[in-house]
């Protein structure tokens, strides 16, 4: 059965694990680089979705738009229509301090949110809401066996991209311990608490709200490989 963003009849075409990236091209990117036996299994509104083998296994590949409003429609239905039991977003974050350099892969131990989207759901009324811990701890051993450093931490998925304070970022540092900024794990989160499914997000520094640095689309295309691999090499299923 399809769904109103997913067209697909037939789940069985869909993976139990989900790699999202934000952009959809980027998960065209991961399916014609690491894939084999590729099958699209989604091109309604272009979010484009593949499944196909890494290594021997079944994994799917699908973009989860920009903000919690996107992922949160993408990643409910794969979850609950679909029958994915993990999804691991992979995405690009601003830096929240000056630990943090460009291209830093973060491990997400929870997101920190002013958003309304868990409440509004009727999930959970907290602001924070954690990462699966099975998820990450397989996420870090793959990192440890490719000798990628990842930086762990709770991290803040803002609804906002462009702000008019641009130093507002300091207190969410503070007072909530958040490393770098992001648009979407807090609705990711809310629906794997909503449907007893499992999510996690790793993240690659792509600009720094302290230094003002940015990294170009070429760069980063190439700084990303590193966290997707981390993620297709995940032992989480
Ligand atoms: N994703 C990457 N950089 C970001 C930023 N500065 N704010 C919000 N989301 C981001």
């Amino acid at each position: 059965m399809a769904t109103p963003h997913i067209e697909l009849e037939d789940k069985s075409k869909i993976a139990k694990t989900v790699l999202m990236p934000g952009d959809p091209l980027r998960a065209k990117f991961i399916a014609e680089t690491y894939l084999e036996n590729v099958e699209q299994i989604n091109g309604v509104r272009n979010m484009f979705g593949y499944t196909g083998t890494y290594k021997g296994k079944k994994i799917s590949v699908m973009g989860s738009g920009m903000g919690m409003p996107s992922i949160g429609i993408y990643s409910y239905e794969l979850f609950k229509f679909y029958d994915v039991e993990t999804i691991i977003r992979i995405g690009s974050a601003g830096a929240y301090t000056d630990k943090l350099n460009l291209y830093d892969v973060v491990l997400s131990t929870a997101a920190w949110s002013e958003s309304s989207y868990a409440k509004t759901m009727g999930v959970s009324s907290k602001k924070k809401l954690n990462a699966t811990k099975s998820v990450n701890s397989a996420l870090k051993r793959s990192a440890k066996k490719l000798g990628i450093e990842i930086h762990e931490g709770v991290i803040h998925s803002s609804d906002v991209f462009y702000r008019i304070n641009g130093d507002e970022f300091k207190d969410i540092h503070e007072k909530h311990g958040c490393l770098c900024v992001e648009m979407e794990s807090f609705a990711l989160f809310a629906n794997a608490l909503a449907t007893g499914k499992k999510a996690a997000c790793l993240l690659t520094i792509s600009d720094s709200l302290v230094t003002h640095e940015l990294t170009s689309a070429k760069e980063r295309q190439e700084a990303f490989t590193r966290m997707m691999e981390i993620a297709l090499n995940a032992k989480v299923w």
